[in-house]
């Protein structure tokens, strides 16, 4: 399908409305989905930290989607709990929506991005030209739960 990126931005969550859309999209299309049991913490204080930048993905001005982007060490930008609106995937919203975080990644100089990825989400990663990582990634119980690392290297 065919998406022109103008239609799109991918602004940090700032309003209050932003938050609330933001984390009702986590909660239903990872935690309830993926992670039955798990309980979804609006508060977790990994979400506040000043490396840790929680984006929505706008389309036609609505919240279609979510990502973290967190700086990892000098060089990488990792992406967390990627989430596009349970009634709108699988319609290239995702697809641009990494398009759109790489080139934020780019413009805060990181030149490698690195995803645990949930095994469900594994082909999307891969045909989105990602590819099998070393594990290297920090993270606390979700890269666990999520088990696959991933990764592309940015070409500037
Ligand atoms: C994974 C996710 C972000 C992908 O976004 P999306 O908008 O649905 O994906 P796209 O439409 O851009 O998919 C592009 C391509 O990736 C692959 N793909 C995407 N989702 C897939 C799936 N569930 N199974 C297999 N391939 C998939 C396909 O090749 C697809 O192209 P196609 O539809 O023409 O076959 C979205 O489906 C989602 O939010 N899933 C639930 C949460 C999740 O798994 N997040 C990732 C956690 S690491």
């Amino acid at each position: 399908m065919d998406h022109p990126l103008e239609r799109y931005a991918l602004p940090p969550v700032r309003s209050p409305h932003e938050w609330s859309v933001y984390h009702a999209i986590r909660r239903d299309a990872i935690f309830s989905a993926l992670l039955p049991g798990q309980a979804y913490d609006e508060h977790d204080p990994d979400e506040f930290q000043h490396r840790h930048l929680p984006h929505v993905l706008v389309r036609d001005g609505e919240i279609i989607g979510t990502v973290r982007i967190d700086l990892v060490g000098e060089t990488q930008a990792g992406l967390r709990l990627i989430a596009i609106r349970r009634d709108l995937q699988r319609q290239g919203h995702g697809s641009v929506l990494l398009r759109l975080a790489e080139h934020a990644a780019r413009v805060l100089g990181r030149t490698e991005i690195v995803i645990n990825a949930h095994p469900t989400s594994l082909s999307f990663y891969l045909a989105n030209g990602y590819r099998e990582g070393n594990g290297a990634m920090p993270g606390r119980c979700r890269q666990r739960l999520f088990g696959w690392e991933i990764f592309t290297n940015l070409r500037l």
